[in-house]
């Protein structure tokens, strides 16, 4: 597979970036992840938007037009199909210290990896089971960050129960988001979402789906929703940019919707394809 570092194409297995990079010494870094559907980026604007505001977050003195023009030359030349876009910027000085000077310089790798669409089709037939976890990280989560040791952490421990997803959780017991996607509840055929905030990671996949939905006159509430109307919803389902949209069906051994996907789920995974083509 090939990489695209600062403008030059190499294999994935020969060496990249210097251990001095401090995405690999602080986790200062920041990362972006598009769904390239029949050769087109799904949404490329909306998440070089996003890119825009990690990096300002963060303080990183970089044009986000420089970023765009890599991507464009490493899309042009791999021209991808069915595929998904990883894009990561870092900051690196040369030398590990908390900090050095402002600005620092930055490093800029790229890859596309192909994505299975066969099997993201049957997860979003079926569903998948899901544990719940405490929410240990940082406050800044809008951030999208690649300091993601406490998500890694909390997919461990789903997939150690034979489970594919974690739900967090805040000590005060609301529910942010999953380690790698946003939470969704249906109660009473409304569809509940946690509102966006330094709390969660704006998901794209997510204002999507709240489009989609509101403009079929679903009745859609951003806020806060506790761990028990979690347990309690009629149906649950997660989002991101490579899966979509994936039914929950059992949270803590504990089946939703009868442990199958429910109706405004599959209604909503239905205009969500219709919306990519
Ligand atoms: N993650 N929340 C978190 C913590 C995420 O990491 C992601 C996506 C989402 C959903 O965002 P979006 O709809 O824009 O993909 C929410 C990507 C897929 C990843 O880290 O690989």
């Amino acid at each position: 597979m090939n990489v695209f570092i600062n403008g030059s194409t190499k294999k994935l297995e020969e060496p990249g970036l210097s251990l001095t990079d401090r995405s690999y010494l602080f986790g200062d870094g920041v990362y972006e992840v598009v769904h390239i559907y029949n050769g087109k980026m799904f949404m490329y604007d909306e998440h070089m938007e996003r890119l825009d505001r990690s990096l300002k977050a963060v303080h990183y003195s970089l044009d986000i037009e420089q970023v765009k023009q890599q991507v464009k030359t490493f899309f042009q030349q791999e021209r991808p199909l069915e595929a998904s876009l990883y894009l990561q910027v870092s900051r690196h000085a040369g030398v590990r210290s908390h900090w050095t000077k402002d600005p620092m310089d930055y490093n800029i790798a790229m890859w596309f990896k192909p994505i299975d669409m066969e099997a993201i089709r049957l997860k979003q037939k079926n569903g998948f089971p899901v544990v719940t976890d405490r929410d240990v990280r940082w406050k800044f989560r809008f951030i999208k960050s690649v300091s993601l040791l406490a998500n890694c952490l909390s997919l461990r421990k789903a997939l150690l129960q034979n489970c594919n997803e974690a739900i967090l959780i805040e000590d005060t017991g609301e529910v942010t988001e999953g380690t790698s996607s946003n939470v969704f509840i249906v109660k009473d055929n409304q569809l509940i979402t946690t509102h966006e905030g330094e709390h969660i990671l704006s998901g794209i996949t997510r204002k999507h789906v709240i489009d989609l939905a509101k403009k079929d006159g679903i009745e859609v509430v951003e806020r806060f929703f506790s761990k028990s109307e979690l347990m309690d919803a009629d149906e649950v389902f997660v989002t991101n940019t490579i899966s979509e949209i994936v039914p929950v069906i059992k949270i803590d051994d504990a089946p939703i919707h009868r442990g199958t996907p429910g109706s405004m789920t599959q209604h909503l995974q239905q205009m969500f394809k219709d919306s990519i083509s």
